[in-house]
Order: C-alpha cells, then sequence, then structure tokens
C-alpha cells in the first residue's frame, strides 16, 4: 500500500507539472498575442487544480498514515529537525506544496471574477509562473546534490 501510494504520488508530479506548464505558456501567449480568453485556458487551468488536488489528498493519505517517514517525525519533531531527509518530509515539502496548491486556488477565483481577458491571462503568467517554481523547487529530484533530498523520476 505504501509503495503504490509513492509511485501514484511520484507519477501525479508529472500531471502537475505538464498541466502547470501547459497553462502557463498558454497564458504567455494569451498576454502577448493578445489573445481573448478561451474554453481551452479555462480547460488547462482546470486540469492543474484537479491533478494538483489529487496529489494534495494522496500526499495527505502519505503524510499521515503510510510514510515511516512522517509518522516518525511527527512524533519526535525534535529529533527529525536533526534529519535533513525527515526535515524535508516532515515540515519542508507538505508545506511549499499547500501553499502552492492554495495559489493556484486563489488564481483561479481571480481569473474566473477578472473581466477583461488580459486580466486573466496576468493574473494566469503571475500566479500559475510562482507556483511553478515553487513546485519545481520543491520536489526531491535525484540529481540534487546532499544536503538536498533526492528521489527517483519515477518511483517503481
Ligand atoms: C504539487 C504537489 C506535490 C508534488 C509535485 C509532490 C511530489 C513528491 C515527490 C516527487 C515525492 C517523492 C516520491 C518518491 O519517493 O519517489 C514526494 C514524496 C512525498 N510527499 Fe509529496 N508532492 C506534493 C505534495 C505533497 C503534499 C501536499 C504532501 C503532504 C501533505 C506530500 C507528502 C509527501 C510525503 C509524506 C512524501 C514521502 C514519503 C516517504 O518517502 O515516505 N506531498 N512528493
Amino acid at each position: 500500500m505504501y509503495s503504490s501510494a509513492l509511485w501514484l504520488h511520484s507519477l501525479l508530479r508529472w500531471a502537475v507539472l505538464i498541466t502547470g506548464l501547459v497553462a502557463w505558456v498558454r497564458a504567455i501567449g494569451g498576454k502577448t498575442g493578445n489573445r481573448p480568453w478561451t474554453p481551452k485556458d479555462e480547460l488547462w487551468g482546470l486540469l492543474l487544480t484537479i491533478s494538483a488536488d489529487l496529489q494534495l489528498l494522496v500526499g495527505l493519505v502519505l503524510y499521515i498514515f503510510l510514510s515511516p517517514i512522517t509518522r516518525l517525525g511527527v512524533r519526535n519533531f525534535a529529533a527529525a529537525m536533526q534529519s535533513d531527509a525527515a526535515r524535508f518530509f516532515t515540515v519542508e515539502h507538505p508545506a511549499a506544496m499547500i501553499i502552492t496548491i492554495a495559489l493556484i486556488h486563489v488564481a483561479r477565483v481571480k481569473i474566473r471574477k477578472a473581466g477583461d481577458p488580459q486580466r486573466k491571462h496576468r493574473i494566469a503568467v503571475v500566479m500559475f509562473g510562482i507556483a511553478m517554481i515553487l513546485i519545481v523547487i520543491a520536489i526531491p529530484w535525484p540529481f540534487m546534490p546532499p544536503p538536498f533530498v533526492s528521489r527517483p523520476l519515477l518511483h517503481r
């Protein structure tokens, strides 16, 4: 169960990154090309939100029930703060990702409320852009040198 959830969480990262990148690039194109806000722009924002929410759900299941790292980290918080991996998965990774997912939701509400298409694209460029940067920083990439935490590109 733990391994399956970790595999799904690892795979879903690619869904978040791809939908986020498409939504962001479309917003840049819309802003620079002075293009109207289309149903496709809406769709990619929605797909980003859905994949981020699914990732939040699997992340919470891992955090609360399955991961031995976070279970130990929560029980012995002071000791976890001394270990790079335990601190990363108990505090840094979830905090950064929850903030990011909240940012994506706020962006979608602001886009919906904005009347002017150019304003919609501008909000998407800035807020999806910041969200994508935060996500890329908070992922444990395999090429990260110590003391950063590294994990494979796809969990087996
Ligand atoms: C966009 C959001 C997120 C992305 C892209 C993401 C990505 C990842 C990746 C790539 C891993 C490494 C998987 C592996 O070992 O192969 C990981 C591990 C983990 N993530 Fe996330 N994550 C996100 C959100 C969250 C959230 C919101 C939580 C908690 C509330 C969370 C909790 C965890 C935990 C507990 C682990 C590791 C558990 C272990 O190794 O025992 N993640 N995440």
